[in-house]
């Protein structure tokens, strides 16, 4: 069984991280959201990996190189343009053959990874397997309509009216009859090859399509709120560790870990939180479900459940929450005259000030 990893795409609700930088290597508790996904796949037992990517390619193929890191074996399938989750698994036919695979996209997280769903599909070996969850705008995904039997009798993607409240999942597995299926799809409405079509063909042509119903178990990162709710999960099990320097005017309250070459002075830091190597804070308050990515700095401030990216400062500001800072961004305090926001702010960033 292979494994055909999605990590093309836009990332356009991420903006303005995303004009830079792959959604899907935005860190979750200072390890990209992608490696999670990969090491799944390997607990799994599934080594061979086509990853699709697109225009962010040399930096996905620098984070993960030939795979060998993850005990895997990593082959990347460009994609011209994202042109849907379909075409993705189009251009990788000659990699797949006529092997079973799962579809894994690299912005989903699976909390508690993958191994008992690639056990059940292994077992029975379904043309496709598929988990739905419930969620509160339905609108946003690919949508499914149960029978009273309850298995799958319609998909619809991003519906305007959904018929249900059961969201597909970014993980899917199928058997080589996909291919046939998705060979004869054409462009949707919003000009992609839709995977939920193909697997409509599939229903419609009386192939075995099953779904599990799951709960409490997934995540798809594509926006902010999402991504610091897997952050806190993820951080909810963080191993505390103390590898950098902490001085004695400096509390660590819960798990905690600060990394090497990482230093801490005269701070108060809640976890549980992480402080990436070669970071400095000092005379903060640093709370709960915090990431501080490497190489950051933290002067005078205060700030909680909130991702910082390599590089980021804060300098004299109270406080900072709920917040994605990307990478090398300098927040600062201004000088007390005039008394004014001095903002120099990227394309599609999202500010809020309290006056
Ligand atoms: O997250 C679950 C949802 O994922 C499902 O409910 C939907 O049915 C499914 O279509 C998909 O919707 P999204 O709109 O969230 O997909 P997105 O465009 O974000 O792409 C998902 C991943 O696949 C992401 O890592 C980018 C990558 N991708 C996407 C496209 C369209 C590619 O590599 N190539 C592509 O052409």
């Amino acid at each position: 069984m292979k494994a055909l990893v999605l990590a093309g795409g836009s990332g356009s609700r991420l903006r303005p991280i995303t004009h830079t930088f792959a959604k899907q290597l935005v860190p979750v508790a200072n390890k990209p959201i992608l490696f999670y996904g990969l090491e799944a796949l390997r607990d799994a037992g599934i080594t061979d990996v086509g990853m699709v990517v697109g225009d962010t390619a040399p930096m996905i193929e620098a984070a993960v190189g030939d795979g060998s890191g993850f005990g895997l074996n990593v082959t990347y399938i460009r994609q011209a343009q994202p042109l849907g989750l379909a075409h993705a698994v189009l251009i990788a036919r000659e990699y797949l053959g006529d092997d079973d695979f799962v579809m894994y996209l690299g912005d989903n997280f699976i909390i508690g990874g993958i191994t008992p769903l690639v056990e059940e599909f292994r077992a029975g070996r379904p043309d496709a397997q598929i988990m739905l969850t419930r969620v509160a705008d339905p609108r946003q995904f690919g949508v499914a309509e149960l029978d009273q039997t309850g298995e799958v009798a319609r998909l619809e993607e991003k519906p305007r009216q959904p018929k249900s409240d059961l969201a597909l999942v970014g993980v899917y597995m199928f058997t080589a009859g996909v291919h046939e299926a998705v060979r004869h799809l054409t462009p949707s409405w919003r000009g992609e090859l839709e995977i939920t079509e193909a697997i409509q063909r599939l229903i419609d042509d009386g192939r075995k399509v099953r779904s599990t119903v799951v709960t409490g178990y997934w995540k798809d990162t594509g926006n902010v709120t999402d991504m610091l709710e897997v952050n806190r999960m993820v951080l909810e099990s963080l191993e505390p560790r103390v590898q950098g320097t902490v001085d004695d005017a400096t509390e660590l309250i819960g798990r905690v870990a600060i990394e090497g070459g990482a230093e801490v002075r005269s701070s108060r830091i809640v976890g549980p939180a992480v402080i990436g190597e070669g970071t400095r804070v000092s005379g903060s308050y640093v709370g709960p479900f915090t990431s501080v990515a490497q190489e950051c700095a933290i002067t005078d401030s205060e700030i909680e459940y909130s991702i910082l990216l390599r590089g980021a400062s804060i300098s004299g500001v109270r406080r900072i929450e709920a917040s994605l800072i990307g990478h090398d961004v300098e927040v600062t305090r201004s000088p007390r005259v005039p008394e004014a926001h001095r903002l120099i702010l990227g394309d599609n960033s999202k500010v809020q000030i309290t006056p």
